[in-house]
């Protein structure tokens, strides 16, 4: 049994209003092991998120189902730490207490929560903006906040959808950088959503290219090509130009699909 499992997973959205069903997945089947970090990549619409969603817990699929460390989600819970494309960090408090937020929901106490918090805040290296408030951050540094705050949660899953896709092109490959370091030092599985090919195969153990809606998995490829990675490497774009292929292939797909519809 592998550590992330989706079992024929297939999730159907209900539009009351135009009284239509919209087919999102459509039987998919992912085992992640552990300390994978799994890249879900796909372009807009094919379903990336509501994958996620599941994993998660914040969603249930229509058929099928998902187990984590062979416990089938029915919900969230605190064994898996999510991060989203925009931190949502609560405004009034400072950095360590975002960090520590869950703590706070147990009731534990300031000095407990300061203790906890910081060597995540170490981890995602904000020491000395521990009493800092989140309108005092950059989009990078608020959303390493998110970061520390999901690995306190549980360093052991994380779930990621897109976290640095509002960032500037530097800020964005330090990020992805120093997720790679914390993934090592916490040996974390993680499961990461984007539609950036250079991401995913910056960042992943193995990628999971998705077809266009609605979402199957097109295919699986494993990357061991050494870190950092280098991407003007030979081996980084072999695989690069075959990943952009099979989107390029969706993308066709799509289109003529489309078509036929009209
Ligand atoms: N709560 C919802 N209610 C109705 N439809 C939804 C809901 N969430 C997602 N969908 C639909 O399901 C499909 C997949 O959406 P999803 O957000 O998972 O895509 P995505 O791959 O994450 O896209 P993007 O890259 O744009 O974030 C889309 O067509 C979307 O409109
Ligand atoms: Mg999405």
């Amino acid at each position: 049994m592998s550590f992330i499992e989706l079992n024929n997973i297939v999730k159907v959205f209900k539009d009351p209003q135009r009284g239509t069903d919209m087919l999102a997945i459509d039987h998919i089947d992912l085992s992640v092991e552990k300390k994978e970090l799994v890249c879900l990549l796909g372009p807009s619409g094919c379903g990336k998120s509501t994958l996620l969603n599941m994993i998660a817990g914040f969603e249930k699929p229509t058929s099928g189902e998902v187990k984590v460390d062979g416990k089938l989600i029915t919900g969230p819970g605190a064994d898996r730490g999510m991060v989203f494309q925009q931190p949502n960090l609560m405004p009034w408090l400072p950095v360590w207490d975002n960090v520590a937020f869950a703590l706070k929901l147990k009731g534990l106490s300031k000095k407990d929560r300061q203790a906890a918090a910081q060597p995540f805040i170490e981890a995602v290296k904000l020491n000395g903006f521990e009493n800092h408030l989140p309108g005092e951050l950059s989009g990078g540094m608020a959303q390493r906040v998110g970061i520390a705050r999901a690995l306190l949660q549980n360093p052991a899953v994380v779930l990621m959808d897109e976290p640095f896709a509002a960032l500037d092109a530097q800020t964005k490959l330090d990020m992805q950088e120093e997720l790679v370091t914390i993934w090592q030092r916490y040996s974390s599985t993680i499961v990461f959503v984007t539609h950036s090919v250079d991401e995913a195969l910056i960042l992943g153990t193995q990628v999971v290219v998705m077809t266009h809606r609605p979402g199957k998995i097109r295919e699986t490829i494993s990357i061991d090509l050494d870190r950092p990675r280098d991407i003007t490497s030979a081996g980084f774009n072999d695989i690069k130009r075959h990943v952009l292929d099979l989107i390029r292939q969706e993308s066709v797909l799509a289109k003529q699909e489309a078509s036929l519809r009209l």
